[in-house]
């Protein structure tokens, strides 16, 4: 079981250290942690936010356990050395295009959603976010035009086999739980989601079990806060996921308290070769501070116990700590409460 740790940037090593506690606490046999610089640090220390020796670091182990990456002293750099590199490298290089970004309301969290209480409180959803393809990786460029004036382009771009693959990945997620599937797309404008739009058909056929829907992106935003129960698999591109999952994280409560696995096809000895992180960023509004909610990245590591490890036992205990936590009114700043970083780790220690 070798974990790599990618702490990153900002609130990156602040949630990564809770989330290593708690791991470490489970006292697994054979769990051996190796350490990777990634981002921005990795920019400082190497020259470059993802360094060879930290693909290196990933690809000998099973999984990894990525903090964040981003730091706004960075933005002024040429792209290919943005720390935001870093994750979309490791994405890309490790073939991990499968993003699972589970969604769920917590018992007695249902006040502090953005949303009314009893709306929120029927949120059980699991976005799955296409994260090798589309805009994010198409050629791009800020160009000057022969008048003289600058233009800005990326390519939106799918093939079918890429839709193909995370439909399936969907179809069996929403097999394992209401069997129902929402494939998110804007296929009344765009080419790239009327082919994704006919591929997902094409691999409906495969699992009659399964109700599939079709909805445009704009109506799939407004429908996640009007009435988020009605979903329970919602299956998208790189782009629209990214934007979708922050949006559901105010629904469930706060950013700090999204998780996420990303998977590909590599296979470890007891499950799936994946990265595992929070579905924020590296917050430098609030790092260095103690206030960030390291919820998000607790609860990533138990999907990776469950993913890549086979440790469902384990998987459960930590995502029943963090729930009981919550349920007892721990609270950090996110949700507009008092617990730093370390205290909101420390309790979910004690209920481990
Ligand atoms: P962000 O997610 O870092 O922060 C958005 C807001 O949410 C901020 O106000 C922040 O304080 C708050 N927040 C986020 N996580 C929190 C937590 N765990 N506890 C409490 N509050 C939390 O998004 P941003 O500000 O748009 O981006 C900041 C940097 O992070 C940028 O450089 C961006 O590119 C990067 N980023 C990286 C990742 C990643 O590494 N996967 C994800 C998103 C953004
Ligand atoms: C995320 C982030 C990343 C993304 C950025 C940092 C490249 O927003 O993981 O959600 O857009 O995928
Ligand atoms: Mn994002």
């Amino acid at each position: 079981m070798k974990v790599a740790v990618m702490p990153g940037d900002g609130i990156g090593p602040e949630v990564t250290r809770e989330a290593v506690r708690v791991l470490e606490a489970l006292d697994l046999p054979g769990l051996t942690l190796l350490e990777g610089d990634v981002g921005g640090i990795a920019y400082q220390r190497h020259g470059h936010p993802l360094p060879a020796e930290t693909l290196e670091i990933a690809r000998a182990a099973d999984a990894i356990l990525f903090g964040a990456v981003g730091d706004p002293a960075c933005d002024a750099l040429e792209r290919s050395l943005r720390p935001e590199q870093a994750i979309l490298g490791l994405r890309s290089e490790l073939g991990l295009f499968a993003n699972l970004r589970p969604a769920t309301m917590f018992p007695g969290l249902e006040a502090l959603s953005a949303l009314k209480s009893e709306i929120a409180a029927r949120i059980d959803l699991l976005i799955v976010r296409e994260l090798n393809g589309d805009v994010y990786f198409g050629e791009k460029a800020i160009e000057t035009l022969p008048d003289g004036r600058r233009r800005g382009r990326d390519l939106m771009s799918y093939a079918e086999d890429e839709v193909r693959r995370i439909a399936h990945v969907a179809f069996r997620a929403a097999q394992g739980r209401r069997k129902r599937l929402c494939s998110v797309d804007k296929a009344n404008v765009l080419e790239t989601s009327q082919l994704w739009r006919d591929v997902v058909v094409e691999v409906a056929a495969e699992y009659p079990d399964v109700a599939l829907e079709h909805m445009y992106v704009d109506n799939a935003a407004m429908q996640l806060v009007r009435d988020p129960g009605r979903f329970d698999v919602v299956v998208t591109g790189n782009l629209f996921g990214d934007i979708l999952s922050d949006q559901a994280s105010m629904c469930v409560g706060s950013i700090g308290l999204l998780a996420s696995a990303a998977l590909g096809e590599r296979q470890t000895a007891h499950g799936t070769f994946g990265l595992y992180e929070p579905i924020h960023g590296s917050a430098p509004d609030i790092a260095g501070k103690g206030l960030a909610n390291p919820m998000a990245t607790i609860l990533s590591a138990a999907m990776m116990l469950r993913h890549s490890f086979g440790r469902e036992d384990e998987a459960a205990r930590i995502e029943t700590a963090v729930s009981r936590a919550l349920a007892d009114g721990v609270r950090g700043h996110d949700l507009g409460g008092a617990a730093g970083t370390a205290t909101i780790g420390e309790a979910v220690l004690e209920r481990l």
